[in-house]
């Protein structure tokens, strides 16, 4: 019985470290996916600040990449159990985003209406990308200030 009692308690306990190794992979894969939107925005910004000359190639390449990423599906990204108050140090993501999905997807609308504006123009001159790197970063800032915590 005492036998049983404990390979009952070994089972209960192997799922249970599987998935945390698990959500700590979705936080990983979370963080990258927004690392790839900071590493096309940085690009595009030092060109529009003119540390980088302006590229037109460049700047719709990485315009393209943050249109693309725009497909990617992010539902799996935000696993219940992977919030900052589940996972202290780890992650920056604000429990607000579980209790209010809807006011998520708005911020990311607004981000996504403003990728396209940037696709739009990103490789015809600098002025124009300016005007729409400034709009697409509002947006970033936009989600980041409700949903993102400043500090781990
Ligand atoms: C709809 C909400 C939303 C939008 C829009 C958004 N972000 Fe974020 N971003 C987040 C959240 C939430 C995190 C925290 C992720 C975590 O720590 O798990 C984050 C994290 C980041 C990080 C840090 C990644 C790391 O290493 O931890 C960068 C860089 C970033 N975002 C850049 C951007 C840029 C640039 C844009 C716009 C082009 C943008 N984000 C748009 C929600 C958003």
């Amino acid at each position: 019985m005492r036998k049983v009692l404990l390979l009952t308690a070994a089972l209960a306990t192997l799922p249970a470290a599987a998935m945390a190794a698990d959500l700590e992979g979705v936080v990983d894969a979370r963080r990258g996916f927004y690392s790839l939107l900071g590493a096309n925005m940085d690009a595009l910004v030092s060109m529009v600040k003119g540390d980088t000359d302006y590229d037109g190639a460049a700047a719709q390449s990485h315009a393209d990449n943050l249109k693309l990423l725009t497909s990617y599906n992010m539902g799996h990204l935000y696993a219940p159990g992977t919030s900052n108050a589940d996972m202290p140090g780890k992650t920056r993501a604000l429990p607000a985003i579980w209790e209010d999905m809807a006011g998520v997807q708005e911020k990311g609308m607004a981000y996504v209406q403003a990728v396209e504006a940037l696709n739009s123009v990103a490789g015809l001159d600098k002025a124009e990308l300016g005007k729409a790197v400034q709009q697409l970063g509002g947006t970033c800032k936009g989600c980041h200030d409700d949903y993102r915590a400043k500090d781990f």
